[in-house]
């Protein structure tokens, strides 16, 4: 497994392979690895010849106060499963690589619109516009011929397939379903920094999507309802303290008015202490039985 610290030596081995005929899956990631981005791995190891990982905390998708600076990162155990899995090789940049004038003269940005200021947007503001911007800089880094993202981060894939189909980029975007811990909880690098009373309340999270999943099972509800249950089911967890829960229209995220007769995504956004997380679920109406 090589190690690139530079664009030029990253840029080099992939034009090498792509001489060669290979085909490239890139997969970003702020490293912190868990079960959830091995999945990513491995999706990329199934369809393509070559495969980097890219670790790099971004700071342009971080707003001051949030947890930048706490963020975990452990690049010798990041290797050291990445190297188990078999990837051909890891992109490590440091901020001065990746943002030459600093992270905060960057001239050019992507700004993934409306997509980008709803919803976490809102809460997070600016944060998509520098998830944009970054992975924008590692396909033009790498250029790969597929890249993989987790539907955790649901609106943020929906931010990158936009990105993407916009602005013509040759590159195919797969999501990867969410890896979960056996109590439900999505995997998310942020976990480890629960307290243990913490991380046991946030079982909640799914349990919530559960309710709703289920309560979508038994037939026709408003994604109005669907919110209040999934309100109140986190409710009865004094440790979560609610940021956001919406019931959206899971193409384009627009909102649902009244009975959800299409796929809808119910995405939800908590914290726990200061631990920001987030999960979702998409949930289909049943198909109503053929008429008489
Ligand atoms: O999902 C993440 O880990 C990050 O937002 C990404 C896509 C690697 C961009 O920094």
């Amino acid at each position: 497994m090589e190690i690139f610290r530079t664009r030029q030596a990253v840029r080099a081995a992939v034009g090498r392979w792509k001489r060669a005929g290979e085909s490239v899956g890139l997969v970003p990631t702020m490293g912190y690895l868990h079960e959830g981005h091995l999945a990513l791995v491995r999706a990329a190891r199934a369809e393509n010849d070559r495969v980097i990982v890219s670790i790099f905390v971004n700071p342009t998708q971080f707003s001051p106060g949030e947890d930048y600076a706490v963020y975990p990162r452990d690049e010798a155990r990041d290797l050291a499963l990445l190297e188990a899995e078999g990837v051909d090789g890891v992109f490590v940049p440091s901020v001065e690589e990746m943002y030459p004038s600093g992270p905060a003269a960057v001239g050019t940005a992507v700004d993934p619109g409306r997509l980008g200021r709803i919803l976490i947007g809102r809460l997070r503001p600016g944060h998509f516009r520098g998830v944009a911007t970054v992975v924008s800089k590692l396909f033009n880094i790498v250029q790969p011929d597929r890249a993989y993202f987790g539907e955790k981060d649901y609106q943020q894939l929906l931010v990158i397939r936009q990105m993407v189909r916009d602005l013509d980029m040759p590159v195919t975007i797969r999501g990867v379903p969410i890896v979960r811990d056996a109590d439900g909880l999505a995997m998310s690098s942020r976990n480890v920094r629960l307290s243990p009373a913490d991380r046991a309340a946030a079982a909640v999270l799914s349990r919530a999507l559960d309710a709703a999943e289920a309560r979508m099972a038994e037939g026709p509800v408003t994604a109005a309802a669907l919110r209040r249950l999934i309100e109140e089911t986190i409710r009865a967890e004094p440790r979560a303290e609610i940021r956001s829960v919406d019931v959206r229209d899971a193409a384009t995220l627009a909102p649902l008015r009244g009975i959800v007769r299409r796929p809808a995504v119910a995405l939800l956004a908590a914290r726990f202490g200061d631990v920001f997380l987030i999960d979702n679920r998409v949930l289909t109406p049943p198909v109503a039985p053929p008429g008489p």
